[in-house]
């Protein structure tokens, strides 16, 4: 289906294109025609359907905190996205983990095929207190659109942590990435059989790196993570590991992205302006890193862009900017 996309980058309309994918960068629509809001996202395939789980943002400076919740998107294609509503909704009630105002990032649904449920994964700041409470918030559900419930907020094994992500690896064993010690290291905590809670089988990587943002996959025996350096909103440059083994040791490779992304004329030394949230597979072969271009002054307003990844014959993970792409023809 072609469709009308206008591009403008946070405010400042640049082009207009029809397509048949998205325009990285530019406006998404949902199937009320309204830009898709599920920020800092992943994605779950169920069944036949892709499910997108993401923040949602709301108008202004404040945009940033969650007052509504987590946002779930289905689709059948990964192009023509459906909302499905908030899976995961805040409350009102006073001092909740997750009373209205807190923060809630990077949330990550992953399903449990012994138990049958949905775990939904993501950063907790709790209301009031800045960045400086450093939890992970665990939700549950039986239907993966949701209602998702709010089981419980910790320090998992009492370590601090902000950016995470979840990774399912190939025998459903899952793990917990996180951005620990002031964001200095990245850890990684398996996760027990009915993915509620945290093992003591933990490691760390990136050590010293100060890396956010992980995104991670898996691919010819390599484990890789993207990640980004810690400068609040504000892009900057990525960089890539890989381990064979999920618990290490890790080895830190170089900034995966290359070319320039021509809206903003900005390249790898700032990620086109973006920052790294999941890496989907969407077939055997074929991944695409999924990226943030943030818009702290409007947080509503902050957008997209999906990369296909390219692996090297030296074992090496690359994201080579397109302007256009559609999940469809990633890999054909
Ligand atoms: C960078 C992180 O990756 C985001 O998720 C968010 O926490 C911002 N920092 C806040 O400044």
């Amino acid at each position: 289906m072609k469709r009308l996309f206008a591009l403008a980058i946070c405010g400042c309309a640049v082009a207009e294109a029809a397509f048949g994918g998205n325009m990285n960068c530019g406006l998404w629509f949902d199937d009320k025609g309204h830009h898709i809001n599920a920020h800092g996202g992943g994605i779950l395939k169920d069944g036949d359907e892709w499910y997108w789980f993401g923040e949602h943002k709301i108008y202004g400076d404040f945009g940033n905190r969650a007052y509504v919740g987590v946002h779930c998107y289905s689709s059948k294609n990964l192009v023509d996205w459906t909302d499905c509503g908030i899976a995961l909704s805040v409350t009102n009630e006073v001092g909740h983990d997750i009373e209205s105002g807190c923060i809630i990032e990077r949330p990550k649904v992953i399903h449990n095929a012994k138990t049958g449920k949905y775990v939904m994964y993501f950063h907790l700041e709790l209301k009031g207190k800045g960045y400086k409470t450093a939890r992970v918030g665990i939700a549950v559900a039986d239907k993966v659109t949701g209602p998702y419930r709010f089981l419980k907020s910790l320090q998992p094994n009492g370590y601090e942590s902000r950016d995470q992500t979840v990774f399912v690896d190939n025998d459903g064993a899952a793990y917990h990435f996180f951005s620990s010690n002031h964001n200095q290291t990245m850890r990684i905590i398996r996760l027990s059989d009915d993915y509620l809670l945290h093992t003591k089988t933990e490691a760390i990587m990136a050590d010293g790196d100060k890396t956010e943002a992980p995104a991670i996959c898996f691919k010819d025996g390599w484990y890789f993570l993207i990640g980004s350096g810690c400068t609040g909103w504000m892009s900057n440059p990525a960089r890539s590991y890989r381990a064979r083994s999920i618990m290490g040791p890790w080895e830190r490779l170089e900034n995966p992205c290359v070319r320039v992304n021509p809206a903003n004329g900005l390249g790898p030394e700032r990620t086109w302006g973006c920052q790294s949230t999941f890496i989907l597979k969407v077939a055997d072969d074929d991944y695409i890193a999924m990226f943030d271009m943030w818009c702290p002054k409007n947080a509503v307003d902050g957008r997209y862009a999906w990369v296909p990844v390219t692996f090297t014959k030296g074992g090496k993970i690359k994201v080579i900017w397109k302007d256009v792409v559609d999940p469809r023809a990633v890999g054909n």
